[in-house]
């Protein structure tokens, strides 16, 4: 399982490569906003610490206007996944793409058929939202043991889940129950994970122990 973190913050990013927790990122325009920064200035300092899959999201609307978004971010990094969204103008630029084998991930799938057909349009990665779905009172993480079930009935569509819309810890064991290939975490959700009162008392206790018979 991969985790890919879930942010646009280049400094959070740098840090959490040298953990070893940086095996791709995400990004949307929200993210990026956060940043106060250009679109296209972020996704090429991201290009430069990270050599795995950094998705960039497009924002045209019609298959046409994605299409040229898509070949002119590509051109900032030859590991960029261009992010698209569910709908029928996305579905049709990712069959275009993925023709010209340019990867690209379908972002906002909030259901089994969405995915069924996001895979067979050619995408690299799915990307079904599980924190967005629990807002709604709707079991998010039953998705993505739901969209797990049927992809691996059909190895033939080559292609990755990648739990996103991640809100808490709990979010994060459940999707790799569910056996998704990706996780993307929020920088957030990686300190929580971090973090245990019995480590905390076990390291105070260990350092005042050592004192007696350390040097
Ligand atoms: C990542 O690719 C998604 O855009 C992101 O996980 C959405 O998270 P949110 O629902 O917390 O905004």
């Amino acid at each position: 399982m991969k985790i890919f973190l879930d942010t646009a913050d280049t400094t959070i990013i740098q840090e959490m490569k040298e953990m070893g927790l940086a095996d791709g990122i995400t990004t949307n325009p929200t993210l990026i906003a956060k940043t106060g920064r250009k679109f296209d200035e972020v996704i090429k300092d991201i290009c430069a610490i990270i050599d795995g899959p950094i998705n960039a999201e497009v924002t045209a609307t019609t298959a046409e206007g994605i299409l040229e978004e898509a070949r002119e971010i590509r051109q900032w990094g030859e590991q960029i996944v261009i992010k698209i969204p569910m709908n029928r103008e996305g579905l049709r630029a990712v069959w275009r793409l993925s023709e010209e084998g340019i990867p690209t991930t379908v972002t906002l799938i909030f259901s089994v058929p969405q995915a069924i057909l996001a895979a067979k349009a050619g995408a690299r990665y799915l990307c079904p939202f599980v924190g967005r779905l629990d807002d709604i009172a709707s079991e998010g993480t039953n998705l993505l043991y739901d969209i797990t079930t049927v992809l691996n009935q059909y190895p033939e569509w080559d292609c990755e889940v990648m739990a996103a819309s991640i809100r808490h810890p709990l979010h994060v064991v459940d999707a790799a129950r569910a056996g998704v290939d990706v996780i993307t975490i929020p920088p957030k959700v990686i300190d929580q994970m971090l973090l245990h009162p019995l480590t905390d008392r076990g390291i105070e206790q260990f350092l005042k122990d050592a004192k007696l018979c350390y040097s």
